[in-house]
């Protein structure tokens, strides 16, 4: 007995529905329609205000985002503040002093309760905010699909467990993009990030003074440029506020500049410079480093993928009032 032609069309829909990846299915585009218009724009004008004050925010906005998202998902948790019980993500040293902008978030949540209480999330606030942030530096504005709930847990051992660290090697980097549900060619392009911001000594002390047993500097680093980074970031220096920009060139601006030096040895961290070290992410590097609208448009699509990392929606977690301490 043979399909009836309406039998099929319910059929074609149910697969067609089953087809939709999971995380991609739980977040909406225009999610705050109905509940609370406003928000994508008070947020903008609070991430614009602080921006403009501060010119190296836009940067912690969009590591901000990357670094809720890789430890328990987008979620929120790297706003959570400390107890007396708990050391929370955001005082790792992976973040702290490092990462910036909470007070920023805090300006947007206040106007947000004031204006829709108790609707829109922290978590949704961070994704906002790194969007606004990529397209006041110069790179492609994209929809962010909404309705990410907040969470009620921040670790500080989940940071160390969860982000990679500078001296990962191409195999390190993609296995834990991998672990992410993110492709090698994600990794590649979401690390054009570091096109934006400033990176402190500590993070590549290492590799400019203690390498490995027979060479103190790493010898693929060059020579001009490590010369530089030294005399920037004095060895034994105690002053723990250095820091130096990981897109020399253009340290503001969202371009293809980051690419450009890794094709000159000139990427600041190991994991950054071990983008060149197999011929299928090279090619993607001197394909980013000349055409910029590719790279601009990749990225903007990698940032949506990235935002839906173990989401919380529906009636899981909560809509923090706070966005420093759990309801
Ligand atoms: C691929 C693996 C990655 C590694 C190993 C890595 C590592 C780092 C490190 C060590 C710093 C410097 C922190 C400091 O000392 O101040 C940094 C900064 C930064 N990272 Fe990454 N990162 C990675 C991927 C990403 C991704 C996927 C994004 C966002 C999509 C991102 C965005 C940023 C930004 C914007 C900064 C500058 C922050 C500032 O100026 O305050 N990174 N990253
Ligand atoms: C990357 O690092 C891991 C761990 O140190 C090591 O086992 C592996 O051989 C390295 N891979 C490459 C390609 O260097
Ligand atoms: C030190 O690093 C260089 C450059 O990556 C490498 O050629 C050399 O084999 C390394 N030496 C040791 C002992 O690991």
């Amino acid at each position: 007995m043979g399909l009836r032609g309406s039998d099929a069309v319910v059929l074609a829909i149910v697969l067609g529905l089953c087809m939709i990846p999971q995380g991609e299915a739980q977040l909406k585009y225009g999610f705050y329609r109905d509940t609370c218009p406003q928000a994508e724009t008070i947020v903008m004008e609070e991430v614009t205000k602080g921006v403009h004050n501060d010119p190296d925010l836009a940067a912690d906005f969009v590591r901000m985002h990357f670094h809720d998202c890789f430890v328990r998902g987008c979620d929120g948790s790297i706003l959570i503040n400390s107890t007396p019980g708990n050391t929370a993500e955001k005082d790792s040293p992976i973040n702290n002093p490092s990462l910036e902008g909470y007070d920023i978030i805090d300006n947007a949540k206040t106007r947000l309760e004031a204006a829709c209480k108790g609707v829109v999330s922290c978590a949704d606030i961070i994704a906002f905010a790194a969007r606004d942030s990529i397209v006041l530096s110069g790179g492609f504005g994209y929809a962010v699909p909404a309705g990410r709930r907040d969470g009620r847990v921040s670790r500080i051992s989940e940071t160390f467990t969860n982000l990679p660290p500078p001296t990962f090697n191409l195999t390190q980097l993609t296995q834990s993009f991998a672990s992410k549900g993110l492709t090698q060619q994600e990794m590649v392009t979401l690390s054009g990030a570091h096109t934006l911001g400033k990176s402190h000594c500590t993070s590549i002390s290492s590799r400019l003074y203690n390498f490995n047993s027979t060479a103190s500097t790493d010898p693929s680093l060059d020579a001009t440029y490590s010369a530089q980074l030294k005399h920037d970031c004095p060895q034994g220096s105690t002053d723990a506020s250095l820091v130096v920009p990981i897109d020399p060139p253009s340290p503001t601006v969202f371009d293809s500049s980051y690419y450009t030096n890794l094709l000159v040895n000139r990427g600041l961290f190991e994991s950054d410079q071990a983008l060149m070290s197999s011929p299928v992410t090279a090619a993607q590097v001197r394909l980013f480093s000349y055409a910029e609208f590719i790279f601009k448009k990749r990225f903007a699509e990698a940032m949506v993928k990235m935002g839906h990392i173990g989401v919380l929606t529906g009636s899981v977690g909560e809509i923090r009032l706070n966005c420093r301490v759990v309801n």
